[in-house]
């Protein structure tokens, strides 16, 4: 099977590095999340981490897109010229291109140049960070969404390269039906590409509920860590769990996230699991093809936020994580939120307080450690404060059950007694109903 690549041949010719030359527009009517030129920067960022050397960059402010091109005919004047000056391979806008734009924009730069935008760069990044068969599988699909109204360009791109064979397609003239177009067989052929993946993709997820449903026999707590891009939850999470951990990693087949067991304060097990990065403008095919893994965080107990409390915009990064984790409507869980590298905060600077931050929150470095043990705590006691209160009469036999509710809960109160032991305290819910026979 061939990989699908939005950007064409990017990956498998590294070097020397394509030439990016970035354009940003800020329409008048819209309040963007950031401004116009840190969405530039961060395209850039992504362009780099794509593999692509930025050359330069340009913006616009426009009351509306144009129709054809999207910028005004004036400016794609200039960004022609100086994509020829500066000898750009590609041209990427910081926003979502219509498939006519592309179109249109080509024809105005011509063949050597390609048309991008930040929507196919993400792709094209997701893709080289998937190493599960979920993840890559989630990828592509995505892939072929976006590109499936865009075909005639790939269609013309690719004929002039490959003779005819649009990529990823196994076809060709020997599926052409009587008075098809290649067009039309390359769409066919990405269409049962896209229902294949599907399926394909439903026995994956099938065999994750599998895990999943095992896991809830172990009735372990989760807590899912979230946060924008570069935030620092991978590096969190080892902190997390590097003095703690229990057990060998477990992955789960997802995007890759790495789920963890650690002991908290309390004695009490609960599974940490990393989730995908977000960012800004997350592509739409991505939410909707990472829907199923995003699916992790509606699945937990706490979500824990972490945030790059020293980049220049905290606010904006933090917003759009809100945004994303309500369109998935996992707003109503407890959240706290860790505010991470304070080894790089000015001297006297309070984040929470800066940011007006509303939820149980503390000021961490995952670096270097400070504020982890009072992160766990803060942790733990919101995840107590969301159990059921629950007094119950346990028969001496019933030790596993008392060691239960030492493990998942919280005793307040314990009691020995001639035929038993008398408990008070809190439990997960979802540990209520071994219980219901010794209630008191
Ligand atoms: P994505 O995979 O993009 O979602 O990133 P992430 O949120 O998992 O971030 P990651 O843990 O990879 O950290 C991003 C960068 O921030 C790395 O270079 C880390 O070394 C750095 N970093 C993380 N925590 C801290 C911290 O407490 N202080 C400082 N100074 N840097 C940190």
């Amino acid at each position: 099977m061939r990989e699908v690549n939005i950007t064409g041949q990017m990956h498998e010719t590294r070097a020397p590095r394509e030439r990016a030359f970035l354009v940003g527009v800020e329409l008048r009517q819209e309040r963007p999340l950031l401004p116009v030129e840190d969405s530039l920067d961060e395209l850039a960022r992504l362009a780099d981490t794509a593999g692509l050397e930025v050359v330069g960059q340009t913006i616009q402010r426009l009351n509306m897109p144009n129709s054809a091109t999207y910028i005004g005919p004036g400016k794609v004047e200039e960004v022609k010229t100086l994509v020829n000056e500066l000898d750009a391979d590609v041209v990427i806008f910081d926003d979502e291109l219509s498939p006519r734009h592309q179109r249109e924009l080509e024809k105005i730069f011509g063949e050597k140049v390609k048309v991008l935008d930040r929507t196919a760069l993400i792709l094209d990044i997701f893709a080289l960070h998937a190493h599960t068969r979920e993840g890559k599988l989630q990828v592509e699909l995505a892939q072929l969404e976006y590109r499936l109204p865009r075909l005639t360009r790939m269609w013309t791109h690719l004929a002039r390269q490959a003779g005819g064979r649009a990529g990823g397609s196994t076809g060709g003239v020997g599926l052409r039906g009587p008075g098809e177009t290649q067009l039309e067989v390359d769409r066919r052929e990405i269409r049962r590409r896209i229902s294949s993946i599907k399926a394909q993709l439903e026995g994956v997820r099938a065999h994750r509920e599998r895990h999943r449903a095992k896991r809830q026999q172990t009735e372990l707590q989760v807590v899912a860590i979230v946060g924008y891009t570069n935030a620092g939850k991978s590096t969190l999470l080892n902190r997390i769990s590097g003095a703690n951990v229990l057990s060998a990693d477990m992955l789960f087949a997802t995007l890759d996230p790495t789920t963890r067991k650690v002991v908290m304060p309390g004695g009490r097990e609960v599974l940490f699991t990393d989730t995908v990065g977000f960012i800004q403008k997350l592509p739409a095919q991505i939410v909707a093809a990472f829907r199923a893994t995003l699916e992790e965080i509606m699945d937990a107990d706490l979500i824990l936020h972490v945030v790059d409390a020293t980049h220049p915009h905290v606010a904006a990064q933090i917003e759009a994580v809100e945004d994303t984790l309500a369109e998935l409507e996992v707003d109503h869980l407890p959240c706290v939120m860790a505010l991470n590298k304070a080894d790089r905060l000015p001297e006297g600077l309070d984040p929470i307080e800066a940011l007006q931050i509303d939820k149980p929150a503390v000021v961490v470095s995952a670096l270097t450690g400070e504020g982890i043990d009072e992160l766990l705590l803060t942790i733990e006691a919101a995840m107590v404060r969301y159990m059921s209160p629950l007094r119950v009469f346990l028969p001496y036999q019933r030790g596993d059950l008392l060691s239960l509710f030492h493990e998942r809960g919280q005793v307040e109160d314990e009691e020995h007694q001639a035929g038993g032991i008398r408990l008070y305290g809190r439990i997960p819910q979802r540990l209520l109903p071994y219980f219901e026979p010794y209630r008191a």
